[in-house]
């Protein structure tokens, strides 16, 4: 049932048809009512003197905003780059900035990344990928860490959080994705099809309140595959973890007595070696 959220701020005026997550304009699944943890570090990494951060797939803006409040507070000079091909999301996020008065720290950019928009190399001090991993294959995954990487300082880091498996909808399609998995990581799968690609989400979706607000591909991830990735492009994994939220009952799944809906990721560019004279 889809109702107007009438009692979370500051996004009264937006859909949700489940309590914490709101509808994004273009059926791409949900944003976040209030920044995670996650999104949390992020906004105090960025929030240095000096520092540029980048929120690719930013919705309404839920980490973005929380960025630009850090950096009020702390007073220090900086900026926020937020990306997501939406013209209503930049266009509420833009609303939003200037009434709290944060706008003068936040640069904002209605694109599809990295297809239609990148940044310079070495420029970015953190990029944020909250839930848009699931919308793109391994291939494209594997061309975004390069790009990413490419685009940080170094010393940079990359933050990343994205869907399990491990939700109720898709309990069907676990043992399959387990044994891609194992397949995977010992490298026995010749094309190295990453094992959680789903092209035919619609058929796991039947009885779940987010039919109808996702596209019918879905790639389900755990840390292992992420790490591996992320390792071959260079980067030092600093944390890579299942974790979990207050996630709806339709949503929530309990695999091997835990919830590991989301899977967490930070990893670091390497600052290049000092050699001593
Ligand atoms: C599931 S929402 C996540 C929103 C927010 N980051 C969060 O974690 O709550 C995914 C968002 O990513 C955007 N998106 C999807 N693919 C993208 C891409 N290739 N480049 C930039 N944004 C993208 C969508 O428009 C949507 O707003």
């Amino acid at each position: 049932m889809t109702k107007t959220n009438k009692d979370t701020k500051p996004w009264k005026d937006l859909e949700s048809t489940e309590e914490g997550l709101i509808n994004t304009s273009n059926k791409q699944g949900y944003m976040l009512a209030e920044p995670d943890d996650l999104m949390k570090e992020f906004a105090e990494f960025c929030a240095k003197d000096g520092r540029v951060g980048a929120d690719i797939g930013c919705a309404y803006g839920v980490a973005t905003l929380h960025v630009l409040q850090q950096m009020e507070k702390k007073k220090v000079q900086g900026k926020i780059i937020a990306v997501d091909p939406s013209k209503k999301h930049i266009a509420k996020l833009q609303e939003l900035a200037a009434t709290q008065g944060l706008d003068k720290q936040l640069e904002t950019r209605c694109a599809i990344y990295p297809q239609d928009t990148t940044f310079k190399p070495s420029t970015i001090d953190a990029i944020l990928l909250s839930r848009i991993l699931h919308f793109l294959t391994g291939k494209q995954i594997e061309e975004v860490f390069k790009v990413v990487f490419k685009a940080l300082k170094p010393g940079g880091k990359i933050y990343i959080s994205t869907i399990t498996p491990y939700i109720a909808c898709l309990v069907e399609f676990v043992d399959e994705y387990e044994a891609n998995l194992k397949r995977f990581l010992k490298k026995q799968n010749k094309q190295q099809t990453w094992p959680g690609e789903i092209g035919d989400l619609q058929k796991y979706l039947k009885k779940s309140s987010q039919k109808n607000q996702n596209p019918n591909f879905f790639h389900a991830m755990s840390p292992a595959e992420l790490q591996q990735a992320l390792k071959k492009t260079g980067f030092q994994v600093e944390l890579a973890e299942f974790s979990t939220r207050p996630y709806p009952d339709n949503v929530q799944y309990e695999h091997n007595g835990t919830h590991q809906e989301d899977a967490i990721l930070i990893a670091k560019k390497p600052t290049p070696v000092r050699l001593m004279e």
